[in-house]
């Protein structure tokens, strides 16, 4: 090899190198002949272990046949363009997990023949981001559209469901009974989704001022007496006494036990403990909601607070609890975090900032 050539062979692997994106040059038969770090780093592999081997190693198998097609009637005709037109692409990582790519390829002459370069960018967070934003501009198209909806049929609901209630009280037959209750139980499920995707959807600016969140957690459980009770679940309720307000919106707060005791409840149909405890730390109150139901697996856990995903049966769940939760949480300024362990139990914590008006310090004591 010539000073020259060398010199040139030298250059081109530094440009190589130094690009950001992933690049490897492949020989005539498909062969791996260069490869840079971030090529390595995109496919998880060591530089000794993709050099002489074949590029489909790096395709996804389904892609593989195709691609050793395309690259022989892309070297009868070699010229600079971009993989694949109109279809999405993918690289093969070393674990077997495939990443969205966009590939550039330029045809080169090397001293051993044609070859190819191909200029490689993952393109896996910019698909993410894309299906982020469809996500969000289909969220606020919900949002219009269940505030239109609310009001269509939130009131010929409110009378159908006052009817029922009417008639049921009157009602002497059994069947007829059982008819007008489950007509009740189906408007107050339609209801309740209604009102779930109406507080998802309503961007109202909350009202907020000093409030006593123990009072929010002893009137939420008693909208729920009845229920834990038929349910076999005992409550015990840990509040510290002389609790510094929190500055929120008290319908809100509310709205958020509602849901978490309500997941719990559902998620102990044989019974158990729900524990609910709240303490100050530092310059928030800490609100727990415990209980001993059948917990939930990791991928769960990750996709709780995702809008409309749910774990219960078609109708039963909208799987926007969480999501209104955290949004609500959040607006507060405040976090939510969760502990859940499979066949054991889930703890939400929230914490909310108290109310700056407040000075009073906490001499915890406990009431059960
Ligand atoms: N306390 C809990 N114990 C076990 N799993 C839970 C608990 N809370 C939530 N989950 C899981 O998280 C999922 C999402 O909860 P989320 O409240 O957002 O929706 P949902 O309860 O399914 O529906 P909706 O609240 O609209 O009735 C549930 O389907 C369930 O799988
Ligand atoms: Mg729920």
């Amino acid at each position: 090899m010539s000073p020259e050539s060398f010199d040139s062979e030298q250059q081109f692997r530094l440009i190589v190198e130094a690009a950001p994106n992933g690049m490897l040059l492949i020989d005539e038969r498909g062969a791996i002949v260069m490869v840079n770090t971030s090529a390595l780093h995109q496919f998880g592999y060591e530089r000794d272990e993709l050099l002489g081997q074949s590029v489909e190693m790096l395709i996804p198998g389904p892609f593989r046949s195709d691609h050793r097609q395309h690259r022989t009637e892309f070297m009868k005709v070699p010229q600079a363009r971009s993989m694949g037109g109109q279809r999405e692409l993918f690289g093969l990582r070393k674990d077997g997990s495939e990443f969205a790519v966009e590939i550039g390829l330029t045809p080169i002459q090397t001293a051993k023949g044609m070859g190819v370069v191909a200029s490689i960018v993952d393109i896996s967070e910019r698909k993410r981001l894309e299906v982020q934003l469809r996500r969000a501009e289909r969220l606020a198209e919900l949002g219009t559209l269940a505030s239109g909806m609310a009001h269509e049929i939130g009131t010929p609901m409110n009378v159908i469901l006052g009817r029922a209630e009417y008639l049921l009280q009157r009602a002497a037959d059994d069947g007829m009974k059982k008819g007008l209750t489950t007509i009740i139980t189906q408007v107050e499920r339609i209801t309740k989704v209604m009102n779930q995707l109406l507080a998802f959807a309503r961007r109202r600016t909350p009202e907020r001022r000093a409030v006593d969140l123990a009072k929010i957690v002893e009137d939420s459980l008693d909208m729920f007496q009845e229920r834990i009770a038929q349910c076999h679940i005992t409550v015990d309720t840990t509040i510290e006494s002389s609790l510094p307000f929190v500055h929120a919106d008290q319908d809100q707060l509310i709205q958020v036990l509602i849901n978490l005791v309500m997941n719990s409840l559902h998620a102990m149909p044989e019974g158990g403990r729900l524990s609910l405890g709240l303490a100050r730390e530092g310059e928030y109150v800490r609100l727990e909601v415990a209980d001993t139901g059948h917990g939930m697996p990791e991928e769960t856990r990750a996709k709780v607070f995702d809008p409309f995903f749910t774990t219960k049966d078609f109708g039963k769940g909208t799987g926007l609890g969480l999501t209104v939760v955290k949004g609500i949480i959040e607006e507060h300024g405040g976090t939510i975090t969760l502990e859940s362990a499979v066949e054991k139990g889930t703890t939400f914590t929230i914490r909310l900032p108290i109310d700056s008006a407040q000075t009073a310090g906490a001499s915890p004591s406990i009431r059960l």
